[in-house]
């Protein structure tokens, strides 16, 4: 199955993605993490969209779709894989029609209050990428992941200015891909806002599964 994870930051879409893979048995893409693991290695890319990311912008688009398209002709995709993060915007939608066929995709429905809220307190592993949080889901020990050991530290985005900014981004360029996606009858939207258990069992029922 070909998904892609569409809705404002901190819906939840990377911890459903980790759900969703075990699920499904496919690849999870997220251009966020890959630009962060760039970020990490200060590689050319990463050197080149790290203050980008850390202000809340999105990365151009001939950088993210050419990643992208790389990454989509791949060897293990070919059973599927859900694009965490892509496309999000017009222009990424269209490229992406032109070298991959999507079967759905899944829209997460939260209001700003609670984006606030979830990446207010969103602790992230720096090894494995796990998302922790300071209230709903605390690692065991503070500061260790519960799953590899590895570092457990704050996103540069998750501070209040960069999250504002990308509500706003969000807003502008990514928000149009819902009537996209709608008008193609691609679309399932979920309601993003009830605990992690609740939203997998409503992705389940979403896919017939
Ligand atoms: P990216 O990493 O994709 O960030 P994002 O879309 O802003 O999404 P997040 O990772 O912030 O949130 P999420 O929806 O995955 O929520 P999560 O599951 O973590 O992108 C980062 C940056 O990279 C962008 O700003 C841009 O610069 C660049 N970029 C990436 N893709 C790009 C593209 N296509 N084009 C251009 N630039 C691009 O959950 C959040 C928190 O809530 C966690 O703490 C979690 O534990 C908690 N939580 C999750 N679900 C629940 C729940 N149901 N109940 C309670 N708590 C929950």
């Amino acid at each position: 199955m070909k998904l892609i994870f569409l809705g404002p930051p901190g819906a939840g879409k990377g911890t459903l993605a980790v759900k969703a893979v075990d699920i499904l048995k496919v690849q999870q893409i997220s251009t966020g993490s890959i630009f962060r693991a760039a970020v990490a290695a200060e590689s050319p890319l990463g050197l080149k969209v790290k203050a980008i990311m850390d202000a809340g912008a999105l990365v151009d688009d001939e950088t993210t779709i050419a990643l992208v398209k790389e990454r989509l002709a791949m060897d293990d995709i070919q059973k599927g894989f859900i694009l965490d993060g892509f496309p999000r915007t017009i222009a990424q939608a269209e490229a992406l029609s032109g070298f991959s066929k999507i079967d759905k995709v899944i829209n997460f429905e939260i209001p700003d209050s609670g984006v606030i809220s979830r990446l207010g307190g969103r602790q992230v592993c720096r090894k494995c990428g796990y998302n922790f949080h300071a209230i709903y889901n605390k690692p065991s020990k503070s500061g260790v992941c519960d799953h590899c050991g590895g570092d457990v530290y704050i996103r540069d985005d998750d501070r209040p200015e960069a999250i504002q900014k990308r509500l706003v981004v969000y807003r502008e360029q990514t928000e149009p891909l819902i009537n996209y996606y709608r008008s193609k009858g691609l679309l399932v939207d979920i309601d993003a806002t009830p605990m992690v258990d609740e939203i997998v069992m409503n992705f389940k029922k979403a896919l017939g599964i």
